[in-house]
């Protein structure tokens, strides 16, 4: 009997401590439930929590958990962006979260106007693998202050001056001349031409030698290690672009001369106040290297498969050109800068792709707000990321007709002309205010003007397989497979 007893009382405690484990179990199970929603379920998720509510009016997904809308974005981040933004009535500002990372983004112009043109978000936000490519020390993401606003001077004068893209020219010139050869070379041996790597390669040797005066032996491995991009590569780009600057640097004191037309040369001569160290010079230069090369390249390939895809817009093209330099396209005159201003139509398109693909769609580089301020009505804290959809704003019903139709002929009808250069938010593919691109002019001087040679040389024509518009965002919003196409010399 005592046994019995003694048994039941050990079966009762033993329930009594499992219910109480249960229990316990039950209220962590409650707190961190109540923690997750609490912190996760508020709008733009959870890097908001702390935030929202002083924010009533921002409207964003709430994401995963710790995640945010991370998994979700993949490769066509741009587009899935604007549906969201569409679908919970945000476009004007949205936050989210990516990662721990507190967001905004805009997909309307005025408040893309107040994010980029204003002055309280003219940082930018850098990650641990930017910081060791030096990039802090690069005009890109050196934070807003004394330091950038000199590289900002220094490139503006010795690297992209209205004088300086003039001398460029005949770089320019030779390097279209030299794709045009290859183009010519692979229709001839393999009946078909991938443009992709022929421009990828014009567009690097004409910034190396643009920035550093003459081509390089390591080209090659230059042009791989943009394609790479990561931070892999900060102690090759240390070694490739160091050994220039003091190969350079050795051969000026010997021959006590530094009349080259570059931007090394530019730097090197620079007075003794302004000078930038070793290590400052080569994440300038590579930036350039860097930024120059790709998109140049990837907005050419995107303009070509437009071609190749509207045959009667090209021939429109080419009669433009034809009738502004005399004679049709075995005419012994070639297209120069001085020919692109009567040549508006090749200007539409140009704007008109993008319009359709801009290669930065999420303006590449986000901007960092430096201190407290309001965006519209919404407050947005110091040390949010914000990024502007340009792909969703050139893409919006209520601002272009037609968005999804490819006609140049839209600017040529607008009453007023539409900028590209950042005064107009409906369309600045180059960035607005203070971090504008400074590359523009540059890029947009060499697309032309490859372009009005290829067009004005070639009959561009579709090969086997269709043009695929399929993109896919990586650093630039590239075409996902490469153009091919065959071309009939005109
Ligand atoms: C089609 C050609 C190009 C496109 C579409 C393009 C686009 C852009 C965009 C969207 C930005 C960010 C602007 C902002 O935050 O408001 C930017 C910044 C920049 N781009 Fe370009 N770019 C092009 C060509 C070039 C070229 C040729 C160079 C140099 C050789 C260059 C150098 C830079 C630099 C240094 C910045 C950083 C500016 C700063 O933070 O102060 N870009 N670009």
């Amino acid at each position: 009997m005592k046994f019995l007893i003694l048994a039941l009382l050990n079966i009762s405690l033993l329930l009594l401590i499992k219910s109480f484990t249960s229990l316990v179990l039950f209220s962590i199970f409650l707190s961190v439930s109540s923690f997750f929603l609490n912190n996760w379920l508020v709008p733009g998720g959870f890097a908001w929590r702390n935030h929202h509510g002083y924010s009533p009016l921002l409207r964003g997904p709430a994401g995963w958990p710790l995640l945010g809308v991370l998994p979700q974005m993949g490769s066509l981040a741009h587009r899935k962006l604007a549906n969201l933004a569409v679908s919970l009535g945000a476009t004007r500002l949205m936050a989210l979260s990516l990662g721990t990372t507190r967001l905004i983004i805009s997909s309307h112009p005025e408040t893309a106007r107040e994010i980029l043109s204003g002055s309280s978000f003219s940082d930018r936000p850098i990650k641990e693998s930017a910081r060791l490519l030096m990039f802090e020390r690069a005009i890109g993401f050196a934070p807003s202050g004394k330091y950038w606003r000199h590289l900002r001077r220094i490139a503006a004068n010795h690297m992209f001056s209205p004088r300086r893209i003039s001398c460029l020219e005949g770089l320019r010139r030779r390097v279209a001349d030299e794709m045009a050869a290859e183009v010519r070379r692979a229709m001839e041996e393999k009946g078909v031409v991938e443009l992709r790597k022929i421009l990828q390669k014009g567009s690097l040797s004409n910034i190396i030698e643009s920035v550093f005066g003459c081509s390089l032996e390591k080209e090659e491995e230059l042009g791989l290690m943009v394609k790479e991009g990561c931070h892999k590569l900060s102690s090759k780009v240390r070694g490739i672009v160091g050994q220039i600057v003091q190969e350079r640097k050795r051969s000026v004191a010997e021959v006590n001369n530094n009349g080259g037309n570059d931007f090394l040369s530019a730097l090197l001569a620079l007075p003794k106040e302004d000078q930038l160290s070793d290590s400052d010079m080569v994440a300038v230069l590579w930036e350039m290297i860097f930024r120059g090369t790709d998109t140049v390249a990837i907005l050419l390939e995107w303009i070509m498969a437009r071609m190749v895809l509207h045959q009667d817009i090209q021939a429109k093209v080419q009669q433009e050109i034809d009738a502004c330099i005399g004679g049709g396209g075995g005419s012994a005159t070639q297209v120069q800068d001085s020919h692109l201003q009567n040549l508006p139509y090749l200007q539409a398109v140009v704007k008109e792709v993008l319009r359709l693909h801009p290669p930065g769609p999420l303006l590449s580089w986000a901007r960092l707000a430096i201190h407290d301020v309001h965006v519209g009505k919404c407050f947005i804290p110091a040390g949010t990321t914000a990024m502007v959809n340009m792909w969703a704003i050139t893409h919006d019903p209520s601002i272009w007709k037609d968005p999804w139709t490819f006609r140049p002929e839209r600017f040529l009808e607008e009453a007023e002309d539409v900028s590209i250069m950042g005064s107009d938010l409906r369309l600045a593919p180059f960035g607005s205010g203070r971090r504008v691109c400074p590359g523009k002019a540059l890029g947009l001087a060499t697309v032309h003007l490859w372009l009005a040679r290829l067009l004005h040389r070639f009959r561009w024509l579709p090969a086997q397989q269709h043009v695929d518009l399929s993109e896919t965002l990586r650093l630039s919003l590239e075409m996902k497979r490469p153009l091919a196409c065959e071309v009939v010399p005109r």
